[in-house]
């Protein structure tokens, strides 16, 4: 769907209606504007027998198609409910009518957003929105289909304002929504793709594809034997196992000023989790091809943020790495050395991504970075606290959570805020090693995260556990998140 076009201009009473379908946004009070009346003269007055006749009744998210006789052929009433201008029915509006449309064969459609002239409306927020539905309703998986999936019949999009600034906000919002769809989808193709099909190496390629062609990206992969000379015996742990190659991914992207530190995000790359010797149950363990979520939303970001040219210095590192259990595999109760020289006793195998992350945090300090988020399928714990809705967030920076809080909330892709508080961290306490992997039966997402900060205290860190908002279970897919919210946390960084 990346060939999708976004236009806007500022509606005239004198232009011609025409074309494959009209959008016509009506409210719970069923008036319509000067714009809406023309659309009703067109069709024969067809709108307002549907209005008349109770069969639209203009709720926040409701949507009719309707097949016109006049010089449009189709009209999609998108209903406002009574209030407009609040988010959460702009929210419903922006989804309902991208489902509604790319369910139509209409090749283009034109947004008559006239009626939405409420000044509290962010325009340029809206057009965001509204391209990111459209890109990510449009997304097809066909990786490994024998048939290609049919692509949506919408190439273009356009938006009739109420003037000139308007139609600027819509325009600017729309390009930058669908940088970030583009994005999102990205990380979500990634994250679909099985195991055989998306190993470490893999995901290195796609890393290599992000700098092709771009004096601003670089791409760096390192190999096993790169990696145990910088001492990286935990996140080689975990690999010991499989005969699949590991790979520390990093793609630097220098968008800002030479010398101003980068914002590094870190990515649990594990393309399949099978648990390892501590080897999970068999029951949704397909599921486990989507632990390299993290990854995939470093790689989607970072695709947003070189569309967007954005003014910043970026660094994304993956941990990449495949979690098996065989005679080569790393068993109960061994202890690993890390690249910070603190040693770990690994009472699980399958607390394998703190063991990859904290190598990855190692190796993001010599950045001296401004700040470093890292982003990870790590706990069923999270899953049980947060549900789907909310990614767990912790962090060591009272103004770096409050930073990305509020980046989840502008592009509904939401956060909330656990404890990392030192009273949990004698649960990781080991006889055999200054740490233990595991935490005990309470607050597995804390004690994680825990585990984490023993190896970020020399920076502004945060880390996202996206366990339970990574990927759908029925229908199975990958989300794409928390692309939305890292993309608009950099972009809010930029005038910093
Ligand atoms: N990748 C899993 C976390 C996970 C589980 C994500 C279920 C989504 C759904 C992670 O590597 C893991 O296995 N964590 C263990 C940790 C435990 C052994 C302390 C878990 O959550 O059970
Ligand atoms: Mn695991
Ligand atoms: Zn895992």
């Amino acid at each position: 769907m990346s060939n999708l076009r976004f236009s806007s201009r500022s509606y005239k009473a004198a232009d011609k209606l025409r074309g494959q379908c009209i959008i016509l946004p009506v409210a719970k009070s069923l008036d319509l504007d000067s714009a809406g009346k023309r659309v009703d003269q067109d069709s024969g007055g067809l709108v307002s027998r549907c209005l008349s006749s109770g069969d639209f009744k203009g709720g926040a998210g409701e949507t009719l198609l309707l097949h016109s006789p006049g010089a449009v052929a189709r009209i999609l009433l998108v209903g406002t409910g009574d209030d407009a201008t609040s988010r959460e029915t702009l929210l419903k509006l922006c989804g309902a009518l991208a489902r509604k449309l790319l369910a139509s064969k209409a090749a283009d459609a034109l947004l008559l957003a006239t009626s939405l002239k409420g000044k509290a409306i962010d325009k340029d927020w809206l057009g965001a929105r509204i391209a990111r539905e459209l890109l990510y309703h449009g997304y097809r998986y066909d990786h490994t289909k024998s048939k290609a999936a049919t692509a949506p019949a919408l190439k273009r999009f356009s938006v009739a304002a109420a003037d000139a600034a308007e139609a600027k906000a819509f325009k600017a919002g729309m390009d930058r929504g669908a940088d970030v769809g583009t994005g999102v989808n990205l990380a979500r193709e990634l994250a679909n793709r099985p195991g055989n099909h998306c190993t470490p190496e893999d995901l290195a390629r796609e890393a290599r594809r992000l700098a092709r062609g771009e004096d601003k990206v670089s791409c760096k992969v390192l190999n096993e034997k790169a990696m145990a000379e910088l001492g990286m015996h935990s996140l080689l742990s975990v690999t010991a196992g499989t005969a699949t190659p590991a790979r520390l991914i990093i793609v630097e992207y220098k968008g800002g000023k030479r010398g101003d530190a980068p914002h590094v995000l870190v990515g649990k790359g594990i393309t399949f989790d099978s648990g390892g010797i501590s080897l999970k149950p068999g029951a949704k363990m397909d599921e486990m091809k989507f632990d390299m979520g993290g990854a995939a939303s470093v790689l989607g970001t970072l695709r947003a943020v070189i569309s967007m040219k954005l003014k910043l210095n970026v660094v994304g590192i993956i941990a990449a790495a495949e979690n098996m259990p065989s005679g080569t595999a790393t068993k109960p109760g061994d202890v690993v050395t890390s690249m910070a020289g603190i040693t770990i006793e690994i009472l699980n195998t399958d607390a394998e991504g703190r063991l990859v992350l904290c190598d990855a945090l190692t190796y993001a300090g010599r950045y001296k970075p401004a700040t470093v988020v890292d982003i990870a399928t790590l706990t069923g714990a999270c899953v049980v606290a947060l549900g789907s809705h909310a990614s767990g967030l912790f962090a060591n920076d009272d103004d770096l959570a409050q930073q990305l809080l509020s980046a989840g909330t502008t592009a509904h892709d939401r956060a909330w805020r656990m404890p990392i508080w030192d009273d949990y961290q004698k649960q990781l306490d080991s006889n055999f090693a200054d740490v233990a992997n595991i935490g005990g039966p309470g607050a597995g997402a804390v004690t994680a995260a825990c585990f984490l900060a023993r190896f970020t205290k020399d920076y502004r860190w945060a880390h996202l556990d996206i366990a339970g908002s990574a990927w759908n279970s029925s229908p199975k897919g990958a989300t794409g998140r928390p692309v939305g919210l890292l993309t608009q946390y950099l972009c809010d960084r930029v005038n910093d």
